[in-house]
């Protein structure tokens, strides 16, 4: 039985790290197991420009203090109205990494996200022609649309006709949740990838229901049921370079996730590493962890690898039922339980 497993530092490319008080509560569980992450920029009011994505950075490298070897890549969030010029300079002036697309009120903060992807036009093409990847929550919005069935009609009505409108626009479908998108992005003749989160491959959707109901399971896009769980499960451990670790960690103070109108999202930073693989080992996949956790994102992104490892160890590690008090307060994934492994560093 392996014991432990040393890999190149891993890259988080999908995380939430929020801003003022929590933004300091959160942010060092993520700096310290990931190299690099890509941060949401779904801020109130969110990142559209330059001037605010520079200025979130250096928060949140300030929340880290000195001498954290971290590297916020930051995002523009779209709008009906984004500066196609401002976004291609900011790109140049390597402040924006890639684009996130929320199709308006598709969930957290995304009401000033794009009511129509036909008012991206000019945006597309400009992303398309200098190699900027479009980061897209993928779930039509329509109430008509069952909530279980939003991503899979996302990938029919919205991502197929995209990908062949814009051949060559780099998209990465974040924290994909069913079959349809794991088989799209595994098939496509298209630059296209997806990450995955650890509770899409931990859990399916009667964990929101199990006893009663269970806010601190409950993120968007929703879980989906067991069929699905298993074919993200294996996109992630397949090996394909175009599936990726993408934790879409998303803290909400305790009281705004139970409550009458709970908030979706999902804190899972603090043992994103050991659960994610917990998966691989179930999977018996040790050997492609590295691949998914520390190498195929950095390559679809056209960064560097990064230099330097982590150690995971074997040992019982129990996750806290609660981090932290007051407005910071809050559940993680999976409070209470025990996990297998350790992150030593
Ligand atoms: O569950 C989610 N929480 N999904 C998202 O897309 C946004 C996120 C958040 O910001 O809380
Ligand atoms: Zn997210």
């Amino acid at each position: 039985m392996t014991e432990r497993l040393t890999i190149r530092r891993p890259d988080d490319w999908h995380v939430h790290l929020r801003d003022g008080a929590m933004l300091q509560a959160v942010a060092g569980f993520t700096a310290r197991q990931f190299a690099r992450a890509i941060i949401m920029p779904n801020l109130t009011p969110p990142v559209t420009d330059v001037a605010a994505a520079e200025a979130y950075r250096d928060r949140i490298l300030a929340a880290l203090g000195e001498g954290a070897d971290f590297t916020p890549l930051m995002t523009c969030y779209l709008t009906d109205d984004s500066d196609t010029e401002a976004i291609a300079a900011g790109h140049a002036a390597g402040v924006f990494t890639a684009c996130k697309l929320y199709p308006a009120h598709a969930t957290t903060n995304s009401a000033h996200g794009v009511t129509d992807i036909l008012k991206l036009t000019r945006v597309l093409e400009t992303l398309q022609r200098i190699g900027m990847p479009l980061l897209i929550h993928g779930e039509v919005t329509d109430r008509s649309i069952d909530i279980f069935d939003r991503e899979a009609v996302f990938v029919e009505r919205v991502l197929t006709p995209l990908t062949r409108d814009y051949p060559a626009l780099k998209i990465v479908l974040e924290h994909i949740t069913t079959a349809e998108a794991a088989a799209f992005v595994t098939e496509a003749a298209h630059p296209i990838a997806a990450t995955i989160t650890p509770q899409h491959l931990l859990i399916n959707r009667n964990a929101l229901f199990d006893g009663g109901l269970r806010p601190h399971a409950y993120c968007l896009p929703v879980l989906k049921r067991e069929t699905h769980r298993l074919a993200v499960r294996r996109a992630a451990v397949s090996g394909s370079p175009r599936f990726f670790l993408g934790t879409d960690s998303a803290p909400h103070v305790v009281g705004a996730k139970q409550s009458g109108c709970g908030c979706a999202g999902i804190f899972n930073a603090p043992h994103a590493l050991e659960a994610y693989l917990k998966v691989f080992e179930e999977e018996d996949a040790l050997d492609r962890f590295e691949g998914f956790a520390s190498e195929h994102g950095a390559r679809f992104y056209g960064l560097p690898l990064n230099e330097g490892t982590v150690t995971l160890v074997r040992g019982a590690a129990e996750v806290p039922a609660r981090i932290g008090e007051g407005d910071t307060a809050v559940v993680p994934f999976m409070a209470g339980e025990t996990l297998a492994w350790r992150f030593e560093g």
